[in-house]
């Protein structure tokens, strides 16, 4: 149950058997399940079970810039619209896309750049709507890691994928993927997003104190759960093609029977 007042948090984030609330290890990511091409208007889309995470994203472009004055003559704009849906909390939401909202929207914009060819489009623009039906920590993540996922089915040339995961710190522990009560109760909590064709980090962000060997520390934590994470990617992209090709496979078939009667 997500607890939202700080009093009520728990004391203890690990169980008596050393196991974390949800029965997690300290590196065990949540179940994640994706899912490319949900949404049929869009250019591309994708869909994102991440624990009790619930995200879509959608992506239109290259299109026309509205307002036309964002459009830039030399290259293509990027514009991310991060935004939760007001029953996606314990808390309702409200509905006006709020400050944090739009400090999500921008760092998964700068995130995702560097992986997209901008220079190739000038003038024109690429629009990943991400809408979070259900929240329970780590959604900069998710979001980050479907929205990828969805430029990726729009067909859009990109560098490759990237991957996001957040690692902290709770009771003094380093883990892996935070729940939403962990991110609260915890101590520290560092989202983290690789560009997989430099493995370089394109996302980290921190408030707390840490020295240069626990930041090190972490990068390794966060790349172990990053492989795994880039591998689900892959799995969705293909499993779309995999399906293709069975139905046109399917379609030659009774193409034959029908041509044999
Ligand atoms: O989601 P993420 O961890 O990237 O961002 P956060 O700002 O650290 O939020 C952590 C969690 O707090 C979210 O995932 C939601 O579960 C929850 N939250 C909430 O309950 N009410 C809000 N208005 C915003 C976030």
């Amino acid at each position: 149950m997500p607890l939202l007042i700080k009093d009520e948090y728990p004391e203890k984030l690990f169980r008596k058997d050393g196991k974390r609330l949800d029965g997690r290890d300290v590196h065990e990511l949540r179940p994640i399940k994706m899912e490319v091409g949900v949404i049929g208007n869009a250019d591309g889309s994708a869909y994102l079970e991440w624990g009790k995470n619930k995200i879509f994203a959608a992506v239109y472009g290259p299109r026309e810039v509205h307002p036309h004055h964002l459009a830039k003559p030399d290259k293509g704009i990027l514009r991310v619209f991060y935004r939760m849906a007001t029953f996606s909390v314990f808390d309702r939401k409200r509905p006006a896309p709020g400050r944090r909202e739009k400090e999500i929207s921008m760092i998964v914009t700068d995130c995702i750049e560097p992986v997209l060819f901008l220079e190739l489009y000038p003038g024109t623009s690429f629009e990943v709507f991400i809408e979070v039906m259900d929240a329970d920590g780590g959604t900069r993540c998710a979001s980050t890691t479907v929205a990828a996922l969805a430029l990726a089915d729009a067909g859009i040339p990109m560098r490759s994928l990237l991957s996001a995961v957040a690692v902290g710190k709770i009771d003094g522990k380093k883990i892996v993927d935070l729940s939403g009560i962990e991110d609260k109760a915890g101590e520290a909590d560092l989202p983290i997003a690789i560009t997989w064709y430099n493995e370089e980090v394109s996302l980290l962000q921190f408030d707390g104190d840490m020295d240069l060997n626990e930041m090190n520390e972490f990068l390794d934590l966060a790349k172990g759960a990053l492989k795994k994470i880039h591998q689900i990617q892959l799995n969705a992209l293909k499993s779309k093609y995999v399906k293709l090709q069975e139905e046109m496979l399917n379609e030659k078939k009774e193409e034959d029977k029908k041509g044999d009667k």
